[in-house]
């Protein structure tokens, strides 16, 4: 940073306000000064795999599954090899490709997953297991909360004028392989310890004054990547607060990234913008091993170059409907119609949320609480199964994968255990049974097994089970066990001690929809965002939670009242309440919302997944190295989903 310098125009101030800065402190979503944060760790399958293996970096290396590639690393994507070839393809296009089977489960051999080399030939008798990716991207989070915890603690040790005060950092973690992060408060401190002069307004009476200019006239931005700035600005006119808040921002950043490497030799790209929608297009801006910086006086002109289905939320139905309906996937052409224009097409609530999204507002906040609502093990038989005991070798392995996530997510120390059990059936139809799991019992693999088994029964009793297609095997609903209801979902950070802690204890999951836990009400008001789109569909928005398989659920609140009289049914699945004649179409619905997962994993083990439309990147590249294309599905695993996509 430059030494600060005296300003020289004294009547000249800034362009915000002692209010917005103070809406840093508590990570206000309504402040232009937000610092929002996106970290997307590069080509992670691959770099898991070469951690493990100890992988030269300049190396190429692809991890496959079955005869599909499912990630890259960097070393291999100049010879042309993408997620969307197949293995001939890309041995062709380079012979000294390492290729690495995912980890896999094998019928009969007891429910252990194993890196086994003939697992590529394996695909009637093995199911692919993503636990040593999730174990890698739980060390990864840790790592990146211990970084925060400890960055800036020198400026903190010292200086008396500052008392030490914990900062409330906001983390998100949005996938297997990223997370966001919301900067403000630890910008906002920053902020006044380096520049005292700020401290004087944020007790005055008069919080919507200006605040004075930064006494600097130019930022050092070191290794960042900076987005232009829109045109009518230009690097010659001065930097003002919220540039100092995101160098401060991309400060932390870099250092959190150092850590993940020096630590665990992960590298990963991060983007810094006000908000999350747009960090999550810059962290793809620059990769691998880059951050991207994207100013609030670059925002109009970076989204203009977009398509507005790659923007988090519209790569879906949403997005295709309003492609259809204004006839562009342009956000700089969809800029020109009105939001009367809008309203014409889209409901009220997401006409507006369009509007401004397409303007660079997301006020949707970081959002600490997400955790994993069911769990899905699957498999794809092809060709078909015909057996009951066929069907019940899988149920083991089902009832392994599922137990051993069970483990990890604490139902060993009774953190948290589901109450359903479902097993779903395709066949030449589809189907899917359900039971309470109970609460007496000690949840182990054979408890789910014989869930299972039972559930197995059920479907054969109902005939036309063979030949089958598909079997998979669920949990949900998920509680809060009463040792400890405490989960880790935001934690502080001190000056003197890195420390992670539990912030809030949330019983049960229905909790989070009423809100009457969270620290911070307003989340229920931005979280509207997503109902407004919920709206938009039949059936809430899901976001799926890191990989295939697992699921969260936006729960609805129990209604028990019935005010005309006619039975409700409560769904044991999402805990969801509607008149009993609703039913059948809910449990179609939660069904075919399973398929459509079991789909997209099956779309990557029969065929490489074609390059959609929102593959191609549009501005994304935008000439700063940025690798543009490298199509992938439309929506990023993790990221909010609508329904059926
Ligand atoms: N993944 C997958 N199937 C997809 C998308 C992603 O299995 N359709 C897996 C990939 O194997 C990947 C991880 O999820 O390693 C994270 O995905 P993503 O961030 O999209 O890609 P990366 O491989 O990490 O590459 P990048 O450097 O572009 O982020
Ligand atoms: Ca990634
Ligand atoms: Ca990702």
């Amino acid at each position: 940073m430059s030494e600060p310098t005296e300003s020289t125009d004294p009547v000249k101030l800034s362009r915000f306000t002692y209010r917005q800065l103070q809406g840093l402190r508590h990570g206000s979503t309504a402040t232009p000064l937000r610092v929002i944060a996106h970290i997307d760790l590069d080509a992670f399958y691959a770099q898991c795999e070469m951690v493990r293996l100890g992988t030269p970096r300049e190396t190429p290396l692809a991890v496959r599954q079955w005869d599909s590639l499912i990630a890259v690393n960097y070393a291999a994507r100049p010879f042309g090899i993408t997620r969307f070839i197949n293995i001939a393809e890309a041995r062709r296009l380079c012979p000294d490709l390492v290729l690495q089977h995912v980890a896999t489960f094998r019928e009969g051999e007891g429910g252990r997953w194993a890196y086994r080399d003939d697992s590529y030939k394996k695909i009637n008798t093995d199911k692919v297991c993503l636990d040593p990716y999730r174990a890698q991207s739980r060390k990864i989070l840790q790592t990146i909360k211990e970084a925060l915890a400890t960055w800036n603690d020198d400026d903190n040790g010292d200086n008396t004028q500052t008392p030490k005060q914990e900062v409330t950092v906001g983390l998100e973690k949005a996938s297997i392989d990223e997370v966001f992060i919301d900067l403000s408060p630890l910008v906002y401190k920053a902020l006044l310890q380096r520049y005292p002069e700020l401290r004087a307004g944020t007790q005055d009476e008069n919080r919507d004054a200006e605040l004075p200019i930064p006494p600097t006239t130019a930022l050092q931005w070191d290794r960042d990547c900076l987005i232009d700035l829109d045109k009518i600005e230009t690097e010659e006119d001065d930097p003002d607060w919220d540039d100092v808040g995101m160098l401060i921002g991309s400060e932390i950043v870099r250092w959190v990234r150092k850590a993940v490497w020096e630590k665990l030799s992960y590298t990963c790209s991060a983007g810094l913008a006000r908000n999350k929608m747009i960090a999550k297009l810059g962290s793809a801006c620059n990769k691998p091993n880059l951050q991207t910086v994207v100013r609030n006086r670059a925002v109009q002109d970076f989204l203009g170059g977009y398509k507005f289905t790659q923007i988090r939320m519209l790569g879906g139905k949403l997005g295709d409907h309003i492609t259809a309906a204004f006839g562009t996937e342009k956000v700089s052409e969809l800029l020109n119609v009105s939001l009367e224009q809008l309203r014409t097409r889209l409901d009220e609530h997401t006409a507006s949320w369009l509007y401004g999204i397409i303007r660079g507002d997301d006020r949707s906040e970081v959002n600490p609480r997400t955790q994993i609502k069911s769990m899905l093990s699957a498999k794809s038989f092809r060709p078909s199964i015909s057996s009951i005991d066929q069907a019940e070798k899988w149920l083991r392995i089902f009832a392994a994968d599922i137990y051993g996530r069970l483990v990890e997510e604490g139902v060993l120390e009774n953190r948290r255990r589901p109450r359903v059990i479902t097993l779903h059936h395709r066949g030449s139809q589809s189907r899917s049974r359900q039971i309470p799991i109970p609460g007496s019992n000690v949840i182990n693999e054979d408890l789910l097994y014989d869930l299972a088994n039972t559930l197995l029964r059920q479907v054969v009793a109902d005939g036309q089970t063979w030949p089958c297609s598909n079997l998979s095997l669920s949990v949900s609903s998920f509680e809060d066990g009463v040792s400890n209801n405490k989960a880790i979902e935001g934690f502080l950070v001190r000056g003197d001690q890195a420390k992670a802690l539990t912030r809030s204890s949330r019983p049960r999951d229905t909790d989070t929809a009423q809100g009457g836990h969270l620290p911070n009400d307003k989340r229920r008001k931005l979280d509207s965002d997503g109902a407004r789109i919920d709206q938009f569909f039949a059936n809430p928005v899901h976001s799926e939670d890191t990989e295939t398989g697992e699921q969260g659920t936006s729960q609805q609140p129990e209604m028990d009242a019935e005010p005309n009289g006619i039975p409700r049914f409560t769904c044991l699945r999402c805990s969801k309440s509607m008149p009993e004649y609703e039913k059948e179409e809910h449990d179609d619905w939660h069904f075919a919302k399973d398929l459509a997962i079991q789909d997209r994993e099956e779309a990557k083990v029969s065929q490489p997944t074609p390059p959609t439309k929102s593959s191609t990147r549009g501005a994304t590249a935008r000439g700063r190295g940025g690798r543009g294309g490298g199509g992938r599905s439309k929506t990023e695993k993790g990221q909010m989903r609508l329904a059926f996509q």
